[in-house]
């Protein structure tokens, strides 16, 4: 974006706080004179505003009033008391873009900074692990990328990946009191059903990462899924009965994985590991995973420092797993 264009987009979303801080009408002499742009200019934004679905109404000699917002992400709300350190200062919201991991990817090459968060109401090339596509055409989930540049070396990717399912767990379970949990690696269901996925990719030289990019989608306000899926997914509205506020949920979870990638950052501690074990659904169950040419059967019994899943195969042998697909019996 040119730089006239992001201090466009900065007075539209001072303007949008404005009206949300205020209860009643405000003048549009009172933003001119707080902002520090003409009248003309305000009066254009507003307008652009009600294009993008705002409720605003407007009386002569009395200014400007916020009568209701359209369900859309909107930086400034999200950022507003957000109070986070590592990640957030810089965020972005895309109508549509290919893919937030793809676009983040492209900045970090150009140099963007550690805590760059970009997210999109709609994905044309949503990727999921294993090469699938994820779908991303609901305008009702959140779908979005956090970049991050630790000193980490590229074998801790795998926990990064836990760290940020843990962080999206602790959101849920905040937000709504429901019992999320993670299906190891990368998967947070409740129930038997999934909510959310994580892709996980990073750029590194032999012993240093150059940057780690976390994608995440959450499913918000879905009221149903597709046919081929509908078994297997799940959306807070369907396990909360009640549609949820998209940017103050979006606030919690950048809060968390804030919290948790701050830690992570420095060091993985074992009190990390044993609070990922606590909300991993998988520890205790029955699992398969594909291994070269065969199938390995066996009970999830442990996670290590380094987020491997540990397998008490069959045949009373240990293995630990850091990829790969894993069935778990009853999860989808
Ligand atoms: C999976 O479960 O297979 C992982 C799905 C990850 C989806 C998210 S949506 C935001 C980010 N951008 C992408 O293209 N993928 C991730």
């Amino acid at each position: 974006m040119s730089p006239v264009k992001v201090w466009c987009a900065i007075v539209k979303e001072k303007i949008l706080a404005m009206l949300k801080e205020n209860d009643g009408y405000l003048s549009g002499m009172e933003i001119s004179r707080k902002l520090g742009v003409s009248r003309t200019a305000i009066w254009k934004n507003i307008n652009s505003l009600r294009s993008d679905g705002y409720q605003i109404d407007s009386i002569t000699n009395r200014g400007y009033q916020l009568i209701s917002s359209p369900d859309i992400l909107n930086a400034a709300m999200i950022q507003d008391h957000l109070g986070t350190e590592l990640i957030g200062k810089e965020i972005e919201i895309l109508k549509t873009v290919d893919s937030t991991n793809e676009e983040v990817k492209r900045r970090a090459n150009l140099g963007a900074e550690s805590g760059l968060i970009v997210a999109a109401e709609e994905q044309t090339a949503g990727k999921g692990r294993f090469g699938r596509s994820w779908n991303s055409q609901d305008k009702e989930a959140i779908y979005f990328t956090v970049l991050i540049r630790p000193e980490l070396s590229p074998g801790d990717i795998a926990s990064i990946t836990l760290a940020a399912g843990y962080a999206v767990c602790l959101a849920v379970r905040e937000y709504t009191q429901l019992d999320a949990r993670i299906k190891w690696p990368n998967d947070i269901i409740i129930g038997h059903r999934k909510l959310c996925g994580i892709l996980t990719e990073m750029a590194a030289q032999s012993d240093k990462i150059d940057y780690i990019a976390i994608g995440i989608g959450i499913n918000i306000n879905q009221k149903s899924f597709p046919e081929e899926i509908k078994t297997k997914a799940t959306s807070l509205y369907l396990e909360t009965g009640h549609k949820i506020d998209r940017n103050d949920f979006f606030r919690i979870v950048i809060r968390k994985l804030d919290m948790v990638l701050k830690s992570f950052c420095v060091s993985v501690s074992v009190k990390d590991i044993e609070n990922f074990k606590r909300l991993c659904a998988t520890i205790g169950r029955k699992v398969s995973v594909q291994r070269f040419d065969s199938i390995l059967e066996g009970t999830a019994i442990d996670i290590t420092p380094s987020g491997e899943l540990v397998i008490k195969a069959n045949d009373g042998k240990k293995y630990d797993i850091n990829s790969g697909e894993v069935t778990v019996q009853g999860i989808y």
